[in-house]
């Protein structure tokens, strides 16, 4: 089975823009960080795009072929209906995280959509946050 980690707009800068609140990790280093907890017979498929359509198209797609999905919608956590449509039309766990805590910035990072369907959220937590979320997905998949 395969995990699919979903990264949404300007996550392809992770590391470089504004490291004093996402780190200076990079999204490839969280996917080996992420391949190191998954169990056995489960692989992982880490995504990102600038674009809200490709992460819809992304979920649908998953639909067929993850198990789960842990997203960080980035800036669409607080405005895409889409991305929560998208997800609401999948029927298998979904773990959301946040590098940052979001709770603790601008009040407009404080709402999200994707909380709405999320079985479980994380923020703060840094880049570990995925791997928390990656954990915590192998549990629920047994
Ligand atoms: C983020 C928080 C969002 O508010 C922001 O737009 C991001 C990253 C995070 O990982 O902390 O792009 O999802």
């Amino acid at each position: 089975q395969t995990i699919y980690i979903l990264n949404g707009p300007n996550l392809n800068l992770l590391g470089k823009r504004q490291p004093e609140i996402y780190g200076r990790e990079t999204l490839a280093d969280v996917e080996r960080l992420c391949r190191e907890v998954l169990a056995d017979g489960t692989d992982l498929r880490m995504m990102q795009s600038n674009w809200e359509g490709q992460i819809v198209d992304w979920i649908h797609e998953a639909r067929e072929a993850a198990a789960g999905i842990v997203i960080n919608p980035g800036a669409l956590t607080h405005t895409s209906v889409a991305v929560l449509d998208a997800l609401n039309a999948f029927e298998r766990p979904v773990i959301e995280v946040h590098i940052s805590n979001v709770h603790k910035r601008e009040s407009f990072r404080h709402h999200s959509y994707v909380s709405l369907r999320a079985d479980g959220v994380i923020a703060g937590l840094g880049i570990e946050g995925y791997v928390a979320a990656v954990r915590r997905l192998c549990t629920l998949l047994g």
